[in-house]
């Protein structure tokens, strides 16, 4: 079984407030999307890895990633939003591959582990694989004018997905096109295929420590969590 990484890192950040986009910054001297690519260049059943960029920053990325020394990793141009990046990087793959994981240039905590148990979960009878997290909080639905609760939600079978999400290739190019086709946008990967394509998208446990950084506040926690750590 083999995977190509697809590193959606075209945004630009705009809730975190950055002069630049989050791939770009830094923790401890390294870059968001070198420490959210690293951890899958140990695995030999990785054959290509394609960081999909915004234009203005093409070059700058090229040179970051660079700093990865891995023939297998290349930049490319992203699109407008975050499907549309992916859609790009789907259409740009190159290597012999079964899957892709598609992983956010902004969830820079990935461990080995989680990617090791996403590999081992990904067997014959699944679509896709995806890791999750049980939600803590209860749930309210809320009235859409007046914010009065209509009701409180059930919350025992509801998680909150994260990447990397595995997905195997064909079905997922067929989804994608489909979706393009009918201008549909979900909010991640596996969606496309719970939408157009059948087989089982299967969630396993998540890592809470791979949290995407989206606010000021994140990278602050990103920050205290490496510093904390014995190996950065
Ligand atoms: N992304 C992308 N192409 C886009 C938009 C987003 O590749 N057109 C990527 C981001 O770079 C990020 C991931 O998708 O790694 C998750 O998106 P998000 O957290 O929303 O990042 P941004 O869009 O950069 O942030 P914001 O929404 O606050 O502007
Ligand atoms: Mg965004």
């Amino acid at each position: 079984l083999s995977f190509a990484l697809l590193v959606p890192a075209a945004g630009s950040g705009e809730r975190l407030g950055a002069k630049r986009p989050k791939a770009l910054l830094e923790i401890a001297g390294i870059p968001l999307v070198v420490r959210a690519v690293r951890p899958f260049l140990s695995f030999p059943e990785c054959t290509e890895v394609l960081v999909a960029a915004p234009r203005e920053y093409l070059n700058e990325l090229e040179i970051v990633t660079s700093g990865l020394s891995d023939k297998r990793v290349r930049v490319i141009l992203g699109g407008t939003t975050r499907q549309d990046s992916v859609g790009l990087a789907l259409a740009a793959l190159e290597s012999e591959c079964n899957a892709v994981m598609v992983h956010d240039a902004a969830r820079p905590l990935v461990s080995r582990d989680l990617i090791a148990g996403i590999l081992a979960e990904f067997k014959d009878d699944v679509t896709a694989v995806l890791p999750g997290l049980p939600v803590t909080d209860t749930l309210k639905l809320v009235r859409e004018q007046s914010n009065d609760v209509e009701r409180t939600l059930p919350r025992d079978r509801i998680y909150t997905v994260q990447t990397p999400q595995m997905i195997r290739l064909e079905p997922f190019r067929a989804a994608h096109r489909k979706a393009k086709a009918a201008g549909f946008i979900a909010s991640d990967d596996v969606a496309l295929i719970e939408a157009y394509e059948k087989g089982t998208v299967r969630v396993l446990q998540g890592d809470e420590q791979n949290f995407k950084i989206t606010t000021p506040t994140d990278l602050e926690r990103a920050r205290s969590i490496l510093a904390a750590a014995t190996i950065v």
